[in-house]
């Protein structure tokens, strides 16, 4: 069977990383989240108090930044290091996801991930879910998923997924930062949220996890062999 790439894109909540996740588990492929890198890059700009509205501050805070994935022995999932420290549970919090759109809506900032994205390309067998993956990271991947979901339904997963962590949050307060990413993320002048010609598009609001899964693995077969 033919190593391929699965690029993954879509709008916030859709559902992507659940996709990519078992994809990955069943392909043997490796997973990887790139919002996840956004997040981080972001984690690390509100500690540091760093202005990204600032080229050269952005600039210089980026030389000092590291990112990696790495393996949870435990449970077999991937969390994202950010200079050594596990943060993939302190970059689920709103106070990231309100500000991480704008972080990677900078230009030096989407560089910087993007020569790390497609590093870990380079060997195939990948599943990579972002906004950007199948138009500028991987154009040439042999599979694009766009995926999508009626809004209603994107709410109300995401409040599912919050109010575990934090039970004061309101589904208003989801609502609004969905949808304000989503705005952000679709209209930023480099690289936005666009669904690439080649790309099948998987709407999942009346689909089960199962279903989707299904769907996609064989597209991968008739791609892989
Ligand atoms: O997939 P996510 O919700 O964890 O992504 C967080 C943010 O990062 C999202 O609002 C947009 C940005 N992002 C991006 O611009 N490009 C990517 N490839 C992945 C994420």
């Amino acid at each position: 069977m033919k190593q391929i790439i699965v690029a993954i894109d879509g709008w916030s909540s859709c559902g992507k990383s659940t996709l990519a996740k078992q994809m990955a588990k069943v392909l043997g492929y490796i997973y990887v989240d790139s919002g996840a890198m956004y997040r981080a890059i972001t984690l690390y700009f509100l500690r540091n108090h760093i202005d990204w509205t600032e080229k050269k501050e952005v600039k210089e805070a980026l030389k000092d930044i590291e990112l990696d994935f790495r393996t949870n022995d435990q449970n077999g999932t991937i969390e994202i290091y950010l200079n050594d420290e596990n943060v993939e549970y302190l970059i689920r919090d709103l106070i990231v996801a309100e500000k991480v759109s704008e972080v990677a809506a900078v230009k030096a900032v989407r560089e910087f991930a993007v020569a790390q994205q497609q590093k870990l390309g380079k060997k195939k067998g990948i599943v990579m879910d972002g906004r950007d993956i199948g138009t500028v990271v991987f154009p040439k991947a042999e599979l694009k998923l766009f995926m999508t979901a009626d809004n209603a339904v994107r709410v109300e997963r995401r409040f599912k997924e919050l109010v575990e962590k934090n039970p004061n949050i309101t589904i208003e307060e989801v609502a609004e930062n969905i949808q304000m990413r989503d705005y952000i993320d679709s209209n930023r002048e480099v690289s936005p949220l666009r669904q690439a010609k080649d790309a099948i598009v998987i709407d999942n609001t009346n689909l089960t996890q199962e279903e989707q899964l299904k769907k996609a693995l064989k597209l991968v077969k008739n791609i892989s062999g």
